[in-house]
């Protein structure tokens, strides 16, 4: 069913190369073609994964093959072309940040309802080989209760020269913290009050923060810590997820950091408490290009089922309700309440 459903992307940079072209074709999903400002860009990826490039975005929207746009281009512009791939009735795939503002962002998902279309957003780190083991061992009851869930980060993620994420007031909470709060709210719920710490290095190229200290707290008594560096010039890596309960722990080397975009696998470990050591549970699953195609299959589900993707852009006001509320908290230089019935 799912290959009867074309798919036009809108974008042809490094994500759509290394992420979502790679993980469509193991999925077996149709693309139609790629568009991108840069025509020869789009050539040479189209040529490489045999399909068509398109000369316009109107040659693209005008498609009858096209029932979804995925959008992979820079945020700024994904604001402004959403309204006209719904206009065009097409559903939408948005990578993350869906929009500038929580506001832009409420705009997009209730201008996707009137149309009666669907709009996801790509926050594929659920899927995340590490994040589907916690989830496992969170519902079979190995980890018990959960108390601590560490998200530990220090690698050179910033680009030296010009690119367009170091004009950028606002940047890593946006662009990776943002991964860690919606692969939590996927394994806890919605939490309840957000503390945060957002620092700039002395040396770094790109203008908004790339320090995050970030603590996350769950009604239940669950928290998350996240420690993200994205300066680090000792050229060895800390990247590192884990999850403690009342019962037992999970961690995971995330090898999307090792070497990016290359795709390294996960080296995910598990322990019970009272057994002598930790257990590797697996080393060949990748979050890039292998957690990508999930969104994608959410959203075509959805579609043919009339049902909610499961990073709707409606669900995904609630995780960047909590990106602004660590933005607040770093202001006020306290805690932040979340409102339980946002
Ligand atoms: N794990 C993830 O989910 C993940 C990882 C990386 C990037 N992303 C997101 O994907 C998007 C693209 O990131 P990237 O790293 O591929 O960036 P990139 O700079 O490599 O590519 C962006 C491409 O978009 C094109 N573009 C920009 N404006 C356009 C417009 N109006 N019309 C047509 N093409 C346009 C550019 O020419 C460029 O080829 C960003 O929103 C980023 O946040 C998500």
């Amino acid at each position: 069913m799912t290959e009867r459903v074309g798919i036009g992307i809108v974008g042809a940079g490094l994500i759509v190369e290394h992420a979502h072209l790679p993980a469509y074709r193991s999925a077996g999903l149709t693309v139609c073609g790629l568009y991108d400002q840069d025509h020869a860009r789009a050539s040479r990826l189209a040529a490489e994964f045999g399909v068509q490039a398109y000369r316009s975005l109107d040659e693209l929207v005008e498609d009858e093959g096209v029932h979804i746009v995925d959008c992979a281009v820079t945020p700024d512009a994904q604001e402004n072309l959403v309204p006209q791939f719904l206009d065009a009735g097409k559903h939408v795939l948005c990578q993350k940040p869906l929009a500038d503002s929580l506001d832009g962002a409420r705009k997009l998902v209730e201008r996707a309802h009137e149309s009666g279309l669907k709009l996801a957003v790509n926050q594929q780190m659920r899927w995340e080989p590490t994040i589907q083991e916690m989830k496992r061992r969170l519902n079979d009851g190995r980890i018990g209760e959960p108390v601590l869930l560490t998200y530990r980060l220090n690698f050179m993620g910033e680009y030296p020269g010009p690119h367009w994420l170091n004009d950028l007031d606002r940047l890593f909470v946006r662009f990776g913290t943002i991964h860690f709060i919606d692969s939590a709210r996927y394994l806890f719920g919605e939490p309840s009050r957000v503390t945060a710490r957002l620092l700039r290095d002395k040396v770094q190229y790109a203008a908004g923060e790339t320090f995050i200290n970030a603590w996350i707290e769950w009604p239940n008594g669950a928290t998350m810590v996240a420690f993200e560096r994205y300066t680090c010039k000792t050229g060895d890596i800390e990247c590192d997820i884990r999850l403690e309960g009342t019962r037992g722990a999970v961690t995971g080397r995330l090898g999307l950091y090792l070497d990016y975009p290359a795709p390294n696998a996960d080296i995910i470990e598990a322990i019970q408490y009272g057994d002598p050591e930790w257990t590797l549970v697996s080393d060949t699953e990748t979050w890039l290009p292998g957690a990508f195609a999930k969104p994608m299959l959410s959203l075509i589900d959805a579609i043919q089922t009339n049902g909610e993707p499961a990073t709707s852009g409606r669900d995904n006001l609630r995780t960047l309700r909590i990106v602004e509320a660590l933005y607040e908290s770093d202001r006020l230089g306290r805690t932040v309440t979340l409102d339980a019935k946002e």
